[in-house]
């Protein structure tokens, strides 16, 4: 009994210990100590965007530093991996959005930040030009930044290759206002669709959801679109059940190029069993508001002209450069051969500048375009901008102790003579920055259905798996690497909430 009532003593103390702590902490998250004022007569240094690259790089910088000012027209960061799933309600987007206020009040020192477009880069004044494109403008909407060093991490645009009436009748999937367009639209063809007298081809018609790419995003919203059906619509709305249809276009001979040859072959057939079509070797050329022109390649070579009607169209074949980047680098002659990005060195300086890094799917480093790379890329830009600070910080105190010496007493030039030796040896480490080298932790696609597929980088080698477990898997490794505590709840949240209600189907 005494060892019983110990026990219980024990069990109580930990639990108000752990309850204590948990407190302390979402305090301390709450209310960050008190920032360092900016200090103007430090280096301005100006990050673009508030993606994965620029987040990234501010995670890990030193803002004491710096003079840093963050310029982007969204002040939110958008963990994209989960985009696909708020289209139908699976998760709510704000559960995958984290504020960059909330972001920079946790930096040692201010951070500024000015929700603005960035409309023009002249690298040789070293300014860049700022727009406010948002609904409520003030008397000032347009100005201009000086900089010491910048940041470009601005992303990239959906690609249309100039393909007539993608812009005016397609949904992009990119940020969170896509999402919310494509959850909206989902449910304006069903209800439009159930109206009454509707004709059955119009039914056919609006309840036909395609989607153009067959990149992961393409797979991925497919998978997603045909499991709210399967799992809630068929429930809610039965008399849409004969005519609901996801086709999945690619002008490619398979889906998912970036993947293994298995699970290409894995994720080809998961989709005919989930009665989702794949149109590979079917090029679009053409869109209008009820219809996709498409040309088929048949085995033989020769051509097939195809017109497919559609309720909802998704477009998602990869990405193109912003303005802003294609002005910068139509300014720069040593950039003259680059296509795709901004071309970079291997300390992801601008070719061609001296003082402009850029991160991410605008930079062009031999790599994909993924947030992967782009959260490495920031990483690594930390790394070395906290590395010139210091650099620069015990070079000045080298030469306040040089300057010292020469004045100095013997027995002074002694202990001065130990602390320059001990500051170069600090010198040395600090500059032991190599260039940046990608580490690919591997590709994870949800596929619907409860299935994900995953080529795995491990010890050297490659793992490819792909089924229900792949998917606890990735369930797991995307709600670790949501940006914050608060965002791996909502999103824990959310799934059990569309698990136990059903996602849901109102139209707002
Ligand atoms: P972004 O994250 O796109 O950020 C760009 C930032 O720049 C934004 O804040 C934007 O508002 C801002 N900006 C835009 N224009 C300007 C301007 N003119 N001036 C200033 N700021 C500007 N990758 C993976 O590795 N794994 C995944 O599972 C994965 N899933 C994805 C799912 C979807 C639906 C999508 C669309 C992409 C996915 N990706 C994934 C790719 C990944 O999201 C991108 O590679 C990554 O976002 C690139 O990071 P970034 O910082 O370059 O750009
Ligand atoms: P993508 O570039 O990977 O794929 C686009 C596809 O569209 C290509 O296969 C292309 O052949 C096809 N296409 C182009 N024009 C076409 C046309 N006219 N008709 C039919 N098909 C056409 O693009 P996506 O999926 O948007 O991905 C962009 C980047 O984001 C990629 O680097 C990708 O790896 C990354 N990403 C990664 C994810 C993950 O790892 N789970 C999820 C989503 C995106």
């Amino acid at each position: 009994r005494t060892t019983l009532r110990w026990l219980w003593r024990f069990t109580y103390l930990g639990v108000i210990g752990f309850l204590g702590y948990t407190g302390y902490t979402i305090y301390l998250l709450r209310t960050p100590s008190e920032q360092e004022e900016v200090d103007a007569s430090k280096k301005t240094l100006v990050i673009l965007g508030t993606g994965w690259g620029a987040v990234s790089l501010l995670k890990k910088l030193d803002t004491e530093n710096y003079n840093v000012i963050v310029i982007s027209p969204r002040n939110f960061f958008l963990f994209t991996p989960l985009l696909p799933s708020c289209t139908t309600g699976t998760i709510e987007h704000r559960s995958i959005m984290e504020p960059i206020r909330n972001i920079l009040r946790h930096k040692k020192a201010q951070v500024k930040y000015y929700e603005a477009e960035a409309t023009k880069i002249d690298h040789q004044k070293k300014v860049v030009y700022i727009n406010d494109d948002s609904e409520i403008k003030g008397d000032t909407s347009s100005t201009e930044v000086p900089y010491d060093m910048l940041v470009v991490g601005v992303g990239a645009e959906n690609a249309t290759f100039g393909i007539p009436g993608v812009r005016e009748h397609s949904c992009f999937l990119k940020e969170v206002a896509d999402a919310q367009r494509i959850r909206k639209r989902i449910m304006d063809c069903v209800e439009t669709a159930s109206f009454k007298d509707q004709s059955p081809e119009e039914r056919k018609r609006l309840l036909h959801m395609v989607v153009v790419g067959g990149g992961p995003t393409g797979v991925e919203f497919a998978g997603e679109l045909q499991d709210f059906f399967e799992q809630d619509l068929k429930k809610w709305v039965p008399e849409i059940v004969d005519n609901f249809h996801v086709t999945l276009i690619e002008a490619l001979p398979n889906v998912l190029p970036m993947f293994s040859k298995q699970l290409i072959d894995y994720t080809e057939n998961a989709f005919k069993e989930e009665s989702i079509t794949i149109k590979t070797k079917t090029m679009v050329k053409n869109v209008t508001d009820k219809t996709i022109e498409a040309e088929f390649t048949r085995p033989d070579g020769t051509k097939e002209k195809e017109v497919i009607p559609y309720g909802l169209l998704v477009w998602a074949t990869g990405n193109t450069l912003r303005p802003v980047v294609k002005d910068l680098m139509s300014q720069i002659p040593a950039q003259k051969d680059s296509r795709r990005g901004l071309a970079v060195n291997e300390y992801l300086v601008v070719n061609g500048t001296e003082n402009i890094w850029a991160v991410g799917d605008c930079a062009i480093a031999n790599y994909a375009p993924t947030a992967q790379v782009a959260s490495q890329e920031g990483a690594f830009l930390a790394r070395l901008f906290n590395s010139l600070a210091k650099t620069e910080t015990i070079n000045a105190e080298l030469a306040k102790l040089s300057a010292e010496q020469a004045k100095a007493t013997s027995d002074e030039r002694t202990r001065i003579l130990n602390n320059i030796k001990a500051l170069q040896r600090q010198l040395r480490r600090v500059k032991q920055i190599g260039p940046f080298e990608y580490s690919h932790q591997g590709s994870l696609a949800y596929i619907g259905h409860d299935k994900a597929v995953a080529d795995i980088t491990w010890l050297s080698g490659n793992i490819a798996s792909g089924g229900t477990i792949t998917y606890w898997f990735w369930k797991s490794a995307y709600v670790n690497m949501c940006f914050s505590t608060r965002n791996r709840a909502l999103v824990l949240l959310d799934w059990v909430k569309s698990y136990i209600f059903g996602r849901d189907v109102s139209r707002e």
